[in-house]
């Protein structure tokens, strides 16, 4: 199942069918079970889903690595607070080697490059090629502004599986209100122009916010005629510079649920064949799909989780740099196979259960997401999912 590069939550089609349940294969002599599931015979929670609770993964599916926090525009809902004059003292090339060098012997085997922006590192090509050469698969998340022909090839020829860019408005005016900096949407779409003219698999983002919500028709127009075949509509995460402008930017819950959603599905429908269209809908993908199915809906320190430009791994990229008590450790000072397995941090997110949980036919929620539950109780997993599906059923 694909899971959105930047929640790391799956992203299924909601009116596709269900999948169907395959039949349990009988096991070949000494075959080993797959990564997550539990031993046969093991009482457990009875749903083998991968990466939490009782069978925790050895090391994660995924990680972002943030390369920098440097960024040639500075956004006005950036949850990284990147820009300019960014001070982090970044890890050195040969120290994101080792990194890589160890997530790679331990099996992880996707790799997204985030930052800031990821192409003010000159040595991003390099980096990149030593993921590569373990077999790696790379997916970088850039604003494309950067992106001229020629850095258009390097990317394809290095190997990147896709690259994530964004068109946050259809419009330099609407764009250009988030993106602050004159000029970006041209230099953003020749961006988008260059990965499409050499082939480079593309994602796009539009973050919508009260800027660019009434756009958003326009968006889809303007990427498809661009030759763009996956585009996302992403919800305003509350952290960073997003964070301190929320009230202003984001469109709220209730217009988003009662206007917007019917407006992305009528979207999804009329681009159907031609784009791919994902928007945020955890809560119906929750309740249609078999739990059996799934990996958690919250990989924050389950399956995936990212490290920061001076080297603080964090269960997600949203999580703040500057609370201890969201960073599990420092790649400077500790493995970082080492910290994903034994931090304290991570424990807590794979094991905390709340009583509510207990029964709850949701099982692929795994106590709801561990950012909003951050954000909402100032704690992590300070308490059970202000967003509670079973709540919200009890209430209806
Ligand atoms: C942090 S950026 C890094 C890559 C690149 N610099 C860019 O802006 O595309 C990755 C993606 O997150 C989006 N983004 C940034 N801040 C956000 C926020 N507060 N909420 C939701 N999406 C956000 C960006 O628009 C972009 O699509
Ligand atoms: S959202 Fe992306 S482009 Fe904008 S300031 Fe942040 S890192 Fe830079």
């Amino acid at each position: 199942m694909p899971h959105d590069a930047l929640s790391g939550r799956p992203r299924v089609r909601p009116d596709a069918a269900p999948p169907p349940v395959p039949a349990p294969a009988a096991p070949s002599p000494g075959a080993q079970p797959p990564i997550g599931t539990p031993p046969i015979g093991t009482p457990s929670t009875g749903h083998p889903l991968i990466g939490m609770f009782d069978h925790e993964l050895q090391a994660p599916l995924s990680i972002l690595l943030e390369l920098t926090r440097r960024c040639n525009l500075h956004c006005r809902h950036c949850f990284s607070n990147s820009g300019a004059q960014d001070q982090t003292p970044e890890l050195s090339t040969q120290e994101w080697f080792a990194v890589i060098d160890r997530l790679a012997a331990h099996g992880v085997f996707l790799i997204f490059f985030g930052g800031g922006e990821p192409l003010c590192r000159t040595d991003l090509p390099a980096i990149a090629e030593r993921a590569r050469g373990h077999g790696m698969d790379l997916c970088l998340l850039s604003n494309l502004t950067p992106v001229t022909p020629a850095i258009a090839r390097r990317l394809k020829d290095i190997g990147f599986y896709k690259v994530e860019g964004n068109l946050d408005g259809a419009t330099a005016e609407v764009y250009e209100a988030l993106r602050v900096t004159p000029g970006s949407f041209a230099r953003s779409l020749a961006g988008i122009r260059n990965c499409v003219e050499v082939g480079l698999p593309l994602r796009i983002n539009c973050t919508l916010t009260r800027l660019n919500a009434e756009h958003m028709e326009a968006v889809a127009a303007l990427a498809c005629d661009l030759g763009v075949t996956d585009l996302a509509f992403l919800r305003l995460i509350e952290a960073g510079r997003g964070g301190d402008n929320f009230d202003s930017l984001d469109v709220g819950e209730a217009v988003y649920r009662a206007e917007l959603l019917p407006r992305l599905k009528a979207l999804r429908q009329a681009y159907a064949g031609h784009m791919d269209i994902g928007y945020e809908q955890d809560e119906e993908i929750i309740r249609a799909c078999d739990p059996n199915q799934m990996m958690p809906w919250c990989g924050a320190g389950r399956i995936h989780c990212t490290v920061t430009p001076d080297g603080k791994v964090k269960p997600d990229h949203s999580f703040p740099d500057d609370d201890p008590r969201v960073v599990a450790g420092n790649v400077r000072e500790r493995d970082i196979i080492d910290i994903w397995r034994t931090a304290p941090l991570f424990q807590t997110l794979r094991h905390t259960r709340f009583a509510r949980c207990a029964r709850c036919r949701h099982v692929a929620c795994t106590g709801g997401d561990a950012f909003r539950i951050y954000t909402h109780y100032g704690a992590v997993m300070g308490g059970p999912d202000p967003r509670c599906l079973e709540m919200e059923a009890t209430d209806a």
